[in-house]
């Protein structure tokens, strides 16, 4: 009798510390890691009492990184962490700034238009510098990770390179003989994934006007390496044997190497080209007549390939999927591109058209906003910011998160859905970033709407398509696109 109490006792002794202890411990370790930052943030700044936004930094060590992959990887909601944040913080003085903790760095986390407004337009003051998560991968030495005046003249020798109108136009004509065969070897074929049809033209596209290349087993294995350097960069910067991030810098060397060569068979003149962003790279000086050097023009190039490639060719995609399944859009595109088309006896668009394509810049605008490739951007700030009454610590990573703003109804109607007549009227101020803001605003935003319109004029003219799984699921990692990749049937307008 006595030991059948003794156990009972044993069990409930157990039973209570389940029930009590172990809640508590998990609640001690929940609140540990935001504990601390508070606690280490409140003290170095006790005179003045600062505020530091709203949130929660998560677990030890992983914080809310596994959160953020959750909302984005599985639940396919890529929203979903802002929205959860802002549901759960947002009060009255709702300034548009959390605090998390992300990928091993606290975070402040903003995602309203005047606070992104505020901090893309005060980098380079002093106040938040670059911060990429993995910065060897894009290049020390490339635009995106240097600073105030170095950046300046870098920033002005690849705008004059690709978003100067000379250069788009001399883009524009380079671009268009590839991109018309590979749409009638599409409708050849009959059926094609357009992810991977897209991404092989713009890729050719790419080569030529960057380097002038034409596809070569080299060019194939370029673009192998690329494919491994954007993977590594979206992954956990883990440098293991096996690890994406340890390919990646593998890539990257690989790249180097490779356009390195290039560079130097110029310089000895055993290749004589000038007229590509290269060559265009090589040559241009400086006020004080100062040209880049070798590491500046490599680690450019790359940049601009790693830049330009992924974010060209899912814009692409996703205007095909949509007009696919805008079947008024399409129309209205197709006659605007139709007349244009007549005008010129059915051959190139030139820079001089595309002012009167106002229906087709609609589309472009639309396609842009959907696909949110840049869902957000990277700062760190250099120094305590005050913003409406928050303190940003010196340290901390920004993220800056541009896709919620175009996904908001309050900004824009119905916002999933795709509908180039809201382009009618201009959207709300500050409400459309797609490209980022102030002085690192996207080097190749012309560009990229050159591309998306000249792909989009000979599609509309010369071509119609039907998705096959029109309800494929869409995943966000690394980049959105429906699972199948948009199959679609292929073929001449005219062909019935
Ligand atoms: C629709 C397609 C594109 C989108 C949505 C996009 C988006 C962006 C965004 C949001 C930034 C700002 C990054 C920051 O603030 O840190 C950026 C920067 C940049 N983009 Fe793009 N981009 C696109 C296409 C391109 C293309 C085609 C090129 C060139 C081939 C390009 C080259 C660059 C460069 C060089 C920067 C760095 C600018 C600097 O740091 O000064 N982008 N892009």
């Amino acid at each position: 009798m006595h030991a059948h109490m003794a156990a009972a006792a044993d069990w409930a002794w157990w039973i209570g510390l389940l029930l009590g202890a172990v809640p508590l411990l998990a609640l001690a370790v929940w609140h540990c890691n935001d504990a601390g930052h508070c606690a280490a943030f409140a003290l170095k700044r006790w005179r003045r009492r600062p505020r530091l936004p709203p949130g929660h930094m998560g677990l030890p060590f992983v914080g809310e990184s596994l959160a953020l992959l959750w909302y984005f990887k599985f639940a396919r909601r890529p929203d979903g962490f802002v929205h959860a944040k802002r549901r759960r913080y947002a009060g009255n003085d709702d300034a548009g700034l959390y605090r998390t903790h992300l990928f091993g760095s606290p975070t402040v986390l903003v995602c309203s238009p005047a606070a992104n407004k505020f901090v893309l337009q005060s980098s380079q003051d002093g106040t938040f510098g670059a911060s990429w998560p993995a910065p060897e991968l894009v290049g020390v030495s490339s635009v995106v990770n240097v600073e105030g005046s170095q950046h300046a003249r870098l920033r002005g020798f690849i705008l004059a390179a690709i978003n100067h109108p000379s250069s788009l136009r001399t883009i524009a004509e380079v671009i268009q003989p590839r991109i018309m065969a590979a749409l009638r070897s599409w409708a050849d074929k009959g059926t094609v994934t357009a992810a991977t049809e897209i991404k092989k033209v713009v890729f050719e596209n790419i080569c030529k006007t960057f380097v002038s290349m034409d596809p070569s087993p080299l060019t194939g294995t370029i673009d192998g390496w690329f494919a491994g350097l954007i993977a590594g960069f979206r992954a956990f910067p883990l440098d293991f044997p096996g690890t994406a991030f340890r390919h990646a810098r593998a890539c990257r060397k690989n790249l180097d190497t490779a356009f390195r060569e290039e560079l130097q068979r110029r310089r000895k003149k055993e290749l004589d080209v000038h007229n590509d962003l290269m060559g265009g790279l090589m040559q241009m000086e400086d006020d004080q007549g100062k040209k880049l050097d070798d590491d500046e023009v490599v680690h450019n190039i790359v940049t601009l390939v790693f830049a330009g490639f992924e974010s060209t060719s899912n814009n692409i995609m996703w205007a095909v999927y949509h007009l696919a399944k805008s079947p008024d859009a399409l129309r209205k595109l197709r006659e605007e591109n139709m007349a244009v088309s007549r005008d010129r006896n059915g051959g190139f668009v030139t820079l001089d058209d595309i002012p009167s394509m106002k229906y087709t810049a609609k589309v472009v605008e639309e396609t842009i906003r959907v696909a949110n490739i840049a869902s957000s951007v990277y700062r760190v700030a250099l120094r305590d910011v005050e913003y409406k009454g928050y303190t940003i610590p010196k340290g901390w990573r920004v993220v800056v998160w541009l896709r919620s703003l175009h996904t908001d109804a309050n900004y824009y109607d119905d916002p999933l859905s795709f509908n180039p007549d809201r382009w009618d009227k201009p959207p709300k101020p500050g409400t459309y970033q797609v490209f980022g803001g102030g002085p690192r605003i996207c080097a190749g935003n012309m560009l990229a709407r050159l591309q998306l319109t000249i792909m989009l004029h000979h599609l509309a003219v010369g071509y119609k398509w039907e998705l096959l799984n029109p309800n494929a699921e869409v995943i966000y990692s690394p980049h959105a696109k429906p699972v199948d990749g948009a199959l679609i049937s292929f073929s001449k307008l005219n062909s019935d």
